[in-house]
């Protein structure tokens, strides 16, 4: 086949480039340089960057901003968002900013547990497996012993481990359901090698031991991996005031607002239309934290959006109620979570913005991230239930706009200055910009 390669991971950075550049970009003649641009002359932070995936030929940049003003618990805090779209660390400092003098967010973690599965298939008598499973049980666990020894010594572990007998849903399926706790550890590496293990276990127990074992009585392995969907693992933030206190500066009416609100979350608890904006929203507070702090947001994602649905219906992941005159917005979310391993001591602005954080446990990470969904989520319902959304949207994209007409500064504070007090839209961007390229010119 033209343009495929054998052997691509074994050529140098250079050559990489050099191979792509003349197979996929030969129409551009900055590609190399464009790539370049993005390495590090620290040698060494390059390397590090080279090394966390295979194949890598240049660094991809986000920005990385800070919300302030977030009182959480009582404790101040500077929230790191890495995150592209422009108007998320504004509305998220906003609503820090809104909370701080009506109590700020108060959390609590409802669970911790974590969860894998080994996938197995048995053909033969279902009360056979099981009676033999609980037989065997205390050998599998012993024989994990090794991997889970240190884990345990910290108050983690194994916490438990079941046969589940799936074959209502598909014919011979089985499952050996087992539920973690790893502490600080997000935990997909100690969860996944536990798993092999007791894979194995059973596997061998069953050919070894099963009295039962026949041709027509197979027990076959298919495979062993953690689950994304944490729905032990949730946490809990919340914000709560007297509607008296929902006024501010823009004179709105407290009331009128409190209840739209309110409105507004009822109508993404009860259409998954606008559940999914919801939510989209929520999470572009939770990922942008999750990927400052060096998280697996894939993860963090799958499972926030297959709670939502745990219902049955795919729904809000927040709520709230006007009760006796105090309004209150929560929400409740899985978030498996970790602030050691993985990317966090080894990627320097992932351990700077733990730092930053307070080199926070697994829960307190995920009380924080989950106060930013939560705070996104008011940013967002706030402007949409009063001015709109594309007041303060457009606002945070003019500058994008003006990059894109490749703007100079000059023409940058016109502009500022222009849509103080004008609407910004695309072509209001454009057309003021040919005005004032027009009005140079005949200068
Ligand atoms: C945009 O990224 C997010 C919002 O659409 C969320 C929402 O509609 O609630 C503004």
């Amino acid at each position: 086949m033209p343009h495929t390669i054998q052997g691509f991971s074994r050529l140098t950075k250079d050559e990489k480039i050099a191979w792509l550049t003349s197979n996929f970009l030969s129409s551009n003649a900055n590609a190399t340089q464009i790539l370049k641009q993005y390495w590090n002359d620290d040698q060494k932070l390059q390397q590090l960057h080279d090394e966390f995936i295979e194949n890598t030929i240049s660094n991809y940049y986000l920005p990385l901003g800070i919300a302030p003003n977030f009182i959480i618990n009582n404790k101040s805090f500077a929230i790191p968002m890495a995150i592209e779209e422009s108007s998320v660390v504004a509305a998220a400092s906003k609503a820090a900013k809104f909370w701080m003098s009506r109590g700020g967010f108060k959390t609590q973690i409802l669970g911790t547990e974590k969860i894998g599965q080994v996938h197995f298939t048995f053909s033969g008598d279902s009360k056979k497996i099981s009676a033999f499973f609980e037989e065997q049980k205390a050998q599998i666990i012993e024989d994990l012993k090794p991997h889970t020894e240190s884990m345990e010594r910290r108050g983690g572990g194994l916490k438990s481990l079941k046969l589940v007998n799936k074959t209502n849903a598909l014919e011979h399926y089985y499952q050996l359901h087992a539920t973690f706790e790893t502490l600080d550890a997000m935990g997909a590496n100690f969860i996944n090698t536990c798993l092999e293990q007791i894979a194995e276990s059973w596997q061998r127990l069953y050919n070894e031991k099963a009295s039962f074992k026949s041709a027509d009585q197979e027990l076959v392995v298919i495979m062993s991996i953690l689950s994304n969907y944490v729905p032990g693992c949730v946490v809990r933030a919340e914000v709560s005031c007297p509607v008296s206190e929902l006024s501010e500066a823009d004179g709105i009416d407290p009331q009128l607002f409190a209840n739209k609100f309110v409105q507004a979350v009822r109508i993404a608890e009860v259409e998954p239309y606008r559940a999914v904006t919801h939510n989209k929203g929520i999470m572009n507070g939770i990922d942008a934290v999750v990927l400052a702090t060096g998280n697996d947001f894939r993860a963090i994602e799958a499972a926030a959006h297959a709670y939502a649905a745990k219902d049955g219906s795919y729904s809000s992941l927040t709520h709230a109620t006007i009760e006796d005159g105090i309004f209150k917005f929560w929400i409740e979310i899985p978030l498996a979570l970790g602030t050691v391993g993985g990317l966090t001591k080894l990627h320097p602005l992932v351990k700077l913005n733990l730092e930053m954080l307070g080199n926070p446990s697994a829960p307190q990470l995920m009380e924080i991230i989950a106060v930013a969904g939560l705070a996104q989520n008011f940013g967002a319902v706030k402007s949409l239930t009063t001015t709109g959304i594309q007041k303060g949207h457009m606002k945070m994209h003019l500058m994008n706009m003006l990059n894109q007409f490749e703007a100079s500064e000059e023409e940058k504070n016109q502009a500022i200055q222009h849509f103080k007090t004008n609407k910004v839209t695309y072509s209001a961007v454009e057309n003021l910009i040919t005005n004032l390229r027009k009005s140079a010119q005949n200068a």
